[in-house]
């Protein structure tokens, strides 16, 4: 064999794929045959030769590299991969009720009536993580987790291990993503826990967190050993049409060798759907796997494709969920806790108990009036009962969501128990907790002089849909705010110039060393360029969510016309006779009020937040670290891409939603109203004032047919 140093570039390229070649068949024949072909220190030299050719020519360094590969030595942490499409969650139906309006909205966004077919496919949701798999040529490149939806982490090798998941496929589109669930049976989930118990190792509460402790291994010869399943139901990136219906491009997954459910199946209608949803309930304890509900998707792929998306989910499939779990636990105390916004939240600290496979040992209790057995009008909960310490309760648990008390046995209440208390001041700061009218919480009037305020304020900062920095989490921020370190949000981006200037060094700190210091401040460098919606999100304004905040970053673009806007919202004369009418009236409440999934409490909390100097100004110091990043215009080829739109009038082929949909899918900005910014209006037959306006403003006006065109529709 010829020395490293002594290869040529094309001999080293030839050398590489052979190599690849070479350690793919010994960690299949390893890992998935469990029949080593090769001796332990034969694989090491390989596979050493392999690192060295690839550090003297990294640009040949192939996208399946071995030392990427299953049996690698534990890496420091996963690479990152940016999803092509982003892996979106799914709107939830808790009843029929809820089915029948999904269909409803369809119907209505496809402008179709009620006694059109439209089917459906109904297949389990299965209860585990979701996983990207990209194949080009039919060779599997990447396998990456959903992450935030946007960025997930490269976990290929692992998922490599996996018997249902193929390293090739053959005769499939030169580029295909396939998606869908890894999940552990229940077999295999005891035998797990059973092994684990026995080497004193840490077991796992449930199925879905021993696949995802598994996935997520650094280490990939131990996933090896972890028997992972995947059953493909979706599908991201394609470089040709998998088929013309939902079903028809599963049956094509299905040919291409993934595990596809066999309970999935094709029904018309609503209640065809619900009746295979009461079949699968039934048979739910019979399965070897954990399933929480049915999903429904339009099988039709040509109006799945018209239904389009919302920020965060697809209007053509929602999840019918099972009723949540519950189980009966003694409530030791009540605490409060202190959040961002000021809000007091009452959470109940439980004698532990299983919920549906869980350790729960702490719920939430909402607010005052909800402890109290009301509702803010006065209306009952739980039939009138109060909640009180060593009260008996019920718990429930609905998904990941936080665990809530659903009754109490006052059979079992000890005696001389005592109404629960609320407390007027803030048990953090001490500041008048107050409930303004109409408001369901009471608050902490302490403002940024409350520790606890600060402390969420920042945590929520760095959380994961937020700046998301690595190595600093709710732990580092709470020290280092503890520490006179950061006080306000700009200070984490000075906190490198702290440490320079400083004698009281990070890496002198005890948990921090040199090396790690260095790593982090080179994480929060990196965080210095965000994208618009993260840095509004992470602000942590009242009502402003991940979905708020990503129509908001759609529509505006950029910090300042958001700023400015809200600042002209708030000069509003009629914000302090609080007339909503005259508010919804004003340029500057109509531009928000336009943005769809943006809703007048929002627009106030955000106006408020803006027309507080101090609150602003903490802002600006933030923005002037940062390099904000415009949202992606997804296809920025459109020539509509950035354009501020009007439709106006009738339009014939398609309802008004759904133009706005597909505008908004091309990067346009739709707004209600036509002013001088507006750079297209559309109208149909029927229109008036805004065709007039526009003539006036001169904005070009175009009908239905030439927007289609347009936009290579028609
Ligand atoms: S379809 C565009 N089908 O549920 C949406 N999801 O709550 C594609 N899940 O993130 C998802 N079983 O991890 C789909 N049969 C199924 C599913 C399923 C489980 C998970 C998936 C998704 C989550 C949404």
């Amino acid at each position: 064999m010829k020395d490293v140093a002594s290869l040529s570039r094309e001999e080293a390229k030839v050398e590489l794929a052979r190599l690849a070649k070479v350690l793919h068949s010994a960690d299949k024949a390893y890992f998935q045959e469990d029949a080593p072909e090769r001796t332990d220190a034969d694989y090491d030299s390989l596979k050493r030769r392999n690192a060295e050719i690839e550090q003297r020519f990294p640009d040949l360094k192939r996208y399946d590299s071995p030392s990427e590969q299953v049996g690698s030595a534990p890496s420091e942490g996963f690479q990152k991969v940016r999803h092509s499409i982003p892996m979106l969650s799914l709107e939830n139906a808790f009843d029929e009720s809820d089915v029948t309006e999904f269909d409803r909205s369809i119907r209505k966004f496809l402008g179709m009536s009620d006694d059109d077919p439209l089917a459906y496919t109904a297949e389990p949701k299965i209860d585990g993580l979701s996983l990207s798999l990209r194949y080009e040529d039919g060779q599997l490149v990447h396998a990456a987790t959903r992450g935030d939806g946007t960025i997930g982490e490269d976990v290929t090798a692992n998922a490599l291990t996996i018997k249902d998941i193929p390293a090739r496929i053959k005769s499939a589109p030169a580029l295909l993503e396939v998606r869908g669930e890894v999940y552990m049976s229940h077999e295999d989930f005891s035998a797990l826990n059973a092994r684990q118990a026995e080497q004193d190792d840490k077991t796992f509460a449930n199925p879905r967190n021993a696949a995802a402790g598994s996935l997520r291994q650094l280490d990939s010869r131990i996933t090896a050993k972890r028997p992972l399943r995947f059953f493909a139901y979706a599908w991201g990136t394609v470089s040709e049409a998998l088929a013309d219906t939902q079903e028809g491009a599963i049956n094509r997954l299905k040919g291409f060798g993934f595990a596809t459910n066999p309970l999935m199946t094709l029904c018309n209608g609503t209640s065809d759907v619900v009746a295979h949803y009461r079949r699968i309930e039934e048979m739910r304890a019979t399965l070897n796997y954990d399933i929480d509900g049915v999903v429904y998707k339009v099988n039709d792929l040509g109006l799945q494709t018209r239904l389009g998306f919302r920020t965060t989910t697809p209007r053509w499939a929602v999840a019918h969920k099972f009723p949540a779990e519950l189980a009966w636990t003694q409530l030791d105390v009540i605490d409060i806790q202190v959040g961002r916004t000021g809000a007091l939240s009452p959470v109940a600290r439980l004698r532990p108990v299983t919920v549906g496979g869980v350790v729960v040992s702490n719920a939430t209790l909402h607010n005052e009036d909800y402890i109290a057995g009301h509702d803010a009008s006065g209306g009952k909960i739980r039939d009138g009962k109060d909640i009180r310490a060593g009260d008996w309760v019920q718990i429930y648990r609905a998904g990941d969501v936080i665990p809530k008390v659903a009754d109490v046995d006052l059979s079992k209440r000890p005696k001389g128990a005592k109404p629960y208390e609320f407390p007027e001041e803030c048990p953090v700061c001490g500041s008048p907790a107050i409930r303004e009218e109409g408001d369901a919480v009471r608050r902490c009037t302490g403002g940024l002089v409350c520790r606890a305020q600060a402390v969420e304020k920042l945590k929520h900062f760095v959380s994961r849909g937020a700046f998301d920095i690595e190595g600093l989490g709710a732990k580092q921020v709470e020290d280092f705010h503890c520490r006179g370190w950061i006080a306000e949000l700009a200070d984490i981006f000075l906190l490198e110039e702290r440490d320079r200037a400083s004698e009281k060094r990070l890496k002198d700190q005890e948990g921090w060393g040199d090396k790690s210091a260095d790593k982090l401040f080179l994480a929060i460098n990196e965080r210095k360029r965000i994208d618009f919606h993260r840095f509004l999100f992470s602000l942590g304004i009242r009502h402003l969510g991940e979905a708020a905040a990503k129509d908001l970053a759609r529509h505006f673009n950029d910090w300042s016309p958001l700023a400015a806007a809200a600042i002209d919202a708030a000069k509003e004369p009629a914000m302090d006779d609080a007339s909503q009418a005259a508010l919804d009236g004003s340029p500057a409440w109509k531009e928000f009020l336009s943005i769809d999934g943006v809703g007048r409490t929002l627009v106030r909390s955000l106006v408020l937040t803006m027309d507080q100097e101090a609150e602003r100004d903490s802002i600006e110091r933030l923005a002037k670290h940062l390099e904000i990043v415009p949202p992606d215009v997804q296809s920025s080829d459109s020539p509509v891409a950035g354009k501020a739109i009007v439709f106006t009038g009738t339009l014939s082929r398609m309802t008004r939603n759904e133009a706005k949909a597909r505008a908004e899918a091309l990067g346009a900005r739709v707004s209600g109203s036509v002013s001088a910014k507006t750079d297209l209006v559309v109208a149909g037959p029927g229109a008036g004032s805004k065709v007039k306006k526009a003539t006036e403003l001169g904005v070009e006006t175009i009908d239905e047919d030439d927007w289609l065109a347009l936009i290579g529709d028609a």
